[in-house]
């Protein structure tokens, strides 16, 4: 996959551990992306390839400048090394924007937005307020951002400022785990109870209109889809994203799946297409099958590797594969045929996976 190279225009310290980074796309590489779309980073930190993807939290209607935002992650090695060495100036490689966690702002009508969102979860919340609060038919947006203490709120000022400019428009409620001793505001974690709570308060499940977009941690997220299931919302109107996933090593993974007979060394010749091109590639027990075509010198797309992102999504034509526990596509889709490579093992011999219908 190709890259295009963003200059650094602005690095804006939103908090202790988060920065805004703001590009300036001069060459108009970037025409246009959808709220809720990431851009992914391809770094070389202390030696190693790497690719991160960071959601945009600029509006479309901004560009050419487009933003991201980054959270230090504990012992994390990219989020720390742009926290701790980017500088404006610097010129970085990206992906083109992708992901499907997206918002059609320019709909002649909107629908009410509820937006849940924690920590750097606020990232591609934040670029659907932008695009769609300017819009003459903005829809009613409510957005309920929970984070430890006042001092972790990334965005604290843009969304007073949007608030104060939009009234009646934006309705932001803060919710802080670990508020300090003055704080009037809500104590409280994004959970089920207060969230159904906040909701029928705002009379926000009696909108049929509302569409829920949810972006944070894990245990957050699942808080929030149960509770929304429990109230009856349908399924088209929950959006979520997840920015990590954890796995168990792809060796463990492999020990449960079938044998064929007593010599199956449990490796696969498999196909890939790509390109135009058919490539067989032998797949070792314990691998997936990206890594593997990676290190074959395959440019395959990709950025997390670990089933959230959905950029290594193809079509699987024959034969049967195994795909670990991810979030990217639906089991529906699995049925009619689309797979991970990132967190996909072969099963059968026979497996060929198509690229170029994904
Ligand atoms: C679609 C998508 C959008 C994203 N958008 C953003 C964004 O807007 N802002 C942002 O800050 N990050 C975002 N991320 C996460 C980002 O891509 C990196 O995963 C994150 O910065 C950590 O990378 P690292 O190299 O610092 O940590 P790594 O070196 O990859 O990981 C270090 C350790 O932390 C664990 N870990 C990694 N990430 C997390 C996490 N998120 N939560 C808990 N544990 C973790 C790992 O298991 C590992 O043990 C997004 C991810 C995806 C897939
Ligand atoms: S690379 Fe992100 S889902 Fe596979």
């Amino acid at each position: 996959m190709q890259t295009i190279k963003l200059a650094v225009q602005t690095i804006i310290r939103e908090t202790e551990d988060a920065i805004a980074i703001y590009f300036r796309d001069e060459l108009g590489q970037i025409p246009h992306f959808w709220p809720g779309q990431f851009l992914t980073l391809v770094l070389n930190v202390k030696g190693q390839n790497v690719r991160r993807s960071y959601s945009i939290c600029t509006s479309p209607t901004a560009l050419p400048v487009i933003g991201v935002c980054v959270k230090r992650v504990d012992g994390g090695l990219v989020s720390n090394h742009l926290l701790d060495t980017l500088q404006e100036g610097d010129v970085l490689e990206v992906l083109e924007p992708y992901g499907t966690f997206t918002l059609n702002y320019k709909m002649a009508v909107l629908p009410t937005l509820v937006l849940i969102g924690a920590g750097s979860g606020i990232t591609p919340l934040m670029s659907m307020i932008k695009s769609t609060i300017e819009q003459v038919h903005a829809p009613k947006i409510h957005l309920f951002y929970g984070n430890r203490s006042e001092n972790s709120i990334i965005f604290k000022e843009q969304l007073e400022q949007l608030e104060a400019k939009y009234p009646g428009k934006l309705e932001v409620t803060h919710l802080l785990s670990r508020a300090s001793e003055g704080y009037t505001g809500i104590r409280s974690r994004i959970e089920s109870k207060i969230m159904s709570a906040l909701c029928s308060e705002k009379a926000i499940f009696a909108d049929a209109s509302a569409n829920y977009y949810i972006c944070g941690p894990d245990g957050m997220m699942h808080d929030v889809l149960h509770m929304l299931e429990n109230q009856g919302i349908p399924k088209e109107r929950v959006h979520k994203e997840s920015f990590f996933l954890a796995h168990k090593p792809a060796e463990e993974v492999a020990t449960s799946l079938p044998a064929t007979d007593a010599n199956d060394d449990g490796s696969r010749m498999i196909k890939l297409k790509l390109d135009g091109n058919v490539h067989e590639i032998k797949v070792p027990k314990g691998k997936y099958i990206l890594e593997t075509a990676l290190s074959h010198g395959l440019d395959l797309p990709y950025a997390c590797t670990m089933g959230v992102c959905g950029m290594c999504r193809a079509v699987k034509v024959q034969g049967e594969m195994f795909i670990e526990e991810q979030e990217a596509i639906s089991e529906s889709e699995i049925e009619d045929g689309a797979c991970l490579t990132c967190v996909g093992m072969p099963v059968s011999h026979d497996l060929m996976i198509d690229y170029d219908a994904r």
